[in-house]
C-alpha cells in the first residue's frame, strides 16, 4: 500500500474526514504525540487498528472526543470526570469512566470501561469535526516503538501499512497524555503525562498514582491499566537511568561514555560538560524540554546506531514524574545510582591494571 502524506490544512483535513467515515485508517496530529485514527463506531476499522500497530489486542485504545457532551455519550460520566474535563480539556487528560453498551467492546479491548479525551491540537479537533464521529486512535507508532511526534515517525513505522498521514508538524508536549481513572472520587492516575498529579490535586482536592507507575508488575499481577503490561518505549540500544546529584551524574556518565563507541550520555543542559563531546546529547533545560524531545532522541539513536545509553534520571515530580515513566519503562527499570556506577568502573580498572 502507498502512504500518502497530507498537510494538514483544510483540503487534506476533509480528505482524512472522508476516509475516516468510509472504514480507512488515518494518522494525524494531535498536540501530545501522533495518534492512529478510526471512527469509533466502526469495529472492523478499531479492530483493524490493532493489526496495523502490531498491538495486542487486550490493550485498549482512546476514543477522541470534541468535549464533555460527545464524551458522556460514549461513557458515563461522574462527577470527578466532570471537575477534571471542565479543568483540563481539550488537553492532554485521558479519562477512564465505564463505557455505554453501545459502544463497541473492541475500542477498549473487552474492558467494560473506555478511555475518552478532548484534544487540543487545532488539527485534530478539525478532523473529529469533519468526521462527524468520535475516533478511536493509540499512538502511532508500531508498538514497542516510541510513540511518533513528527510525521517522519510515522512513516517510520507505517509507511506502507496505512493510507494517510497528515502532517501537522511537531507535536508540542512530546509524552502520550496522562492517564487517569475517574470511575471513583478520587483520581487515580494510572500513566503520568503533562497534567500532573500536581494539577489534578488542586481541582479534585487530592490525586493518587498508581503504584505501578514506576516499577514493573510481578509475573500475574493486576494491571490498573492494560499499558502497563506491555513492553513499551523500547529503543535498540541498552539504557541505564543514573540518580544521584547533578556532579556525580555528570562525572558518572563522563567515565562511562569515556573510549566508549555507540555510546551515549543523556543529561539535562545544566550538568553537560563545557566542550562536551558528541556522545553527549541534551535533553533539554528542563523535564517539559525533555518530554518534548525524548521519543525524538530515542528514535536518533536507534538511526545512528547507539548500542547504549546512560541517561540522567529525573526528580518524579511534575512532568518529570512522566518523563521517569517513559525512562523506566525504555530502560526496562535499570536505574542504578552514579555512585555504583563509578564504583563499578573503578574496580573494572583495578582488574586489568
Ligand atoms: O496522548 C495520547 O494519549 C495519545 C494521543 C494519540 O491521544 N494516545 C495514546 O494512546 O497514547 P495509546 O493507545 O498509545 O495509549 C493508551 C493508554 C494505554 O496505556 C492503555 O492501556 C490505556 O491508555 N487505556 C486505554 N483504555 C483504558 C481503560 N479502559 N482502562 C485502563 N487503561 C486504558
Ligand atoms: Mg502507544
Amino acid at each position: 500500500m502507498q502512504t500518502r502524506r497530507l498537510k494538514a490544512d483544510e483540503q487534506g483535513i476533509l480528505e482524512a474526514a472522508d476516509r475516516i467515515r468510509s472504514g480507512d485508517l488515518v494518522a494525524f496530529p494531535t498536540e501530545t504525540v501522533y495518534g492512529l485514527g478510526a471512527s469509533v463506531y466502526d469495529a472492523a476499522a478499531v479492530q483493524a487498528i490493532f493489526a496495523a500497530k502490531g498491538r495486542p489486542g487486550d490493550n485498549p485504545l482512546i476514543a477522541h472526543v470534541l468535549g464533555i457532551r460527545d464524551a458522556q455519550a460514549l461513557g458515563e460520566w461522574t462527577p470527578l470526570a466532570q471537575t477534571l474535563a471542565e479543568a483540563f480539556w481539550p488537553g492532554p487528560l485521558t479519562l477512564i469512566v465505564k463505557r455505554r453498551p453501545q459502544v463497541s467492546s473492541v475500542v477498549s479491548a473487552g474492558l467494560p470501561t473506555i478511555a475518552l479525551r478532548a484534544p487540543s491540537h487545532p488539527v485534530a479537533r478539525a478532523l473529529i469535526a469533519a468526521a462527524g464521529v468520535p475516533i478511536a486512535a493509540p499512538s502511532a507508532n508500531r508498538s514497542g516503538r516510541p510513540s511518533p511526534t513528527t510525521a517522519d515517525h510515522v512513516m517510520e513505522d507505517l509507511g506502507g501499512i496505512i493510507p494517510l498521514v497528515l502532517d501537522g508538524g511537531a507535536s508540542e508536549v512530546g509524552l502520550e497524555s496522562t492517564v487517569v481513572d475517574a470511575t471513583s472520587e478520587i483520581p487515580l492516575v494510572l500513566r503520568p503525562g503533562a497534567v500532573t498529579p500536581e494539577m489534578l490535586a488542586t481541582v479534585a482536592g487530592e490525586c493518587r498514582v498508581a503504584e505501578a507507575v514506576m516499577r514493573q508488575l510481578r509475573e500475574g499481577e493486576y494491571a490498573p491499566s492494560p499499558g502497563m503490561r506491555h513492553k513499551h518505549y523500547a529503543p535498540k540500544a541498552r539504557m541505564t537511568l543514573v540518580e544521584g546529584s547533578g556532579d556525580e551524574v555528570a562525572a558518572a556518565l563522563t567515565a562511562l561514555t569515556a573510549n566508549a563507541p555507540n555510546t551515549w550520555a543523556l543529561a539535562l543542559a545544566d550538568i553537560i560538560p563545557q566542550g562536551a563531546g558528541p556522545q553527549w546529547r541534551s535533553l533539554g533545560r528542563d523535564a517539559g524540554e525533555a518530554a518534548h524531545n525524548l521519543f525524538y532522541l530515542l528514535r536518533e539513536a536507534d538511526h545512528q546506531g547507539v548500542k547504549r545509553i546512560y541517561v540522567q534520571a529525573l526528580r518524579r515530580d511534575g512532568m518529570g514524574l512522566a518523563v521517569m515513566n517513559r525512562l523506566a519503562r525504555a530502560a526496562g527499570f535499570d536505574i542504578k545510582t552514579a555512585r555504583e556506577l563509578l564504583q563499578g568502573q573503578h574496580d573494572k580498572k583495578g582488574n586489568t591494571e
